[in-house]
């Protein structure tokens, strides 16, 4: 049977190959997405969202829009990375998703509630929404399988010599979500920062010239670009994709189960994940953090998505 997955994110290059490996995959059904401002504005990241649907034919997945700011701080955005629009490179469709009366936290939390065993949430940009979600609907706790989420780091680190984006973004909403005693695995950059397609990997999907991979590969160009440029990565580390990978396959991950807490005060340590690896607070393991990546298996899983959509999507 498929796992039910709801996946909150900020599209961005990574969460849009999140949600198509979400969409292709037969083993995952995607039972909703929620969106929240971070690699760029809350009103972009959403429109970003209904036009992968479009592109998808997949309007039929309930999208719901969340927070445009974090708890409690002004909001930080990645343009450097995901361009203006927040997906530049692709050429998307406009958004035919039906306008939704529900917000974000509304649609998770019935989602959540109403699906009939346990749902595994997949969020893929700060933390804000589910924070807010797990304060106002405590009782979906208990019907949350794991939160595999995308962010930290316990050795890496992309947004200052501390911190990853995701987690810097909105630390008090990240402190929250550890401190919230769900299961969590914590697909951070130690793992993301290797999951990257490479050049030639981009031409092979760019040579498949169907309706999906069209639009992937130039969007896939960019961010490799962008990435080569700021962090002489050789390709696109698509790491939003691989915490969806995860559910599926455990086992790309190479694992350690610690205690996560994240920094809020720090002046240069600002969304810090700080992993006691050696057991030194004593604490419980909250998190089974990710290591390490089989990236060729995590590659060979995506381009395989991306093949299935280009035959299911109509063009
Ligand atoms: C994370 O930050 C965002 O820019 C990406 O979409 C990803 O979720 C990587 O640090
Ligand atoms: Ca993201």
């Amino acid at each position: 049977m498929a796992v039910p997955i709801f996946i909150d994110c900020d599209p961005g290059h990574d969460d849009m190959m999140a949600i198509m490996l979400a969409v292709a995959h037969p083993q995952l059904e995607l039972i909703g997405i929620s969106t929240v401002a971070g690699n760029q504005t809350g009103e972009r990241t959403f429109d970003n969202a209904g036009r992968i649907l479009t592109l998808l034919n997949r309007t039929d997945i309930p999208l719901a829009r969340g927070a445009d700011a974090p708890l409690c701080r002004k909001l930080v955005t990645a343009p450097a990375f995901h361009g203006t629009s927040g997906l530049d490179g692709a050429e998307l469709p406009s958004s035919a998703v039906p306008e939704r009366a529900e917000s974000a936290i509304a649609l998770m939390a019935r989602a959540i509630l109403e699906n009939p065993g346990p749902v595994v949430l997949v969020p893929t940009g700060p933390l804000t929404n589910v924070a807010m979600a797990l304060r106002a609907h405590p009782e979906i706790a208990d019907s949350i399988e794991r939160i595999v989420l995308m962010g930290g780091g316990v050795f890496d680190s992309n947004t200052t010599p501390a911190a990853e984006f995701n987690i810097f973004v909105d630390p008090e909403a990240a402190a929250a979500v550890f401190a919230g005693g769900v299961p969590i695995t914590m697909v951070g950059l130690d793992a993301t920062n290797k999951a990257v397609l490479d050049y030639d990997q981009i031409a092979q999907i760019e040579a498949m010239g169907g309706p999906v991979s069209r639009v992937v590969a130039p969007l896939m160009r960019f961010f490799s670009g962008a990435n080569e440029e700021l962090f002489g990565i050789n390709g696109a580390p698509i790491h939003d994709a691989l915490a969806v990978a995860a559910v599926v396959a455990p086992d790309l991950l190479v694992t350690q189960d610690v205690y996560v807490a994240v920094e809020t005060q720090g002046d240069l340590t600002r969304g810090q994940t700080v992993a006691d690896l050696y057991g030194i607070t004593g604490l419980a393991p909250n998190a089974s953090v990710a290591l390490g990546v089989d990236r060729g298996r995590f590659i060979a899983m995506m381009i395989d998505a991306i093949r299935r959509l280009d035959e299911t999507v109509v063009a």
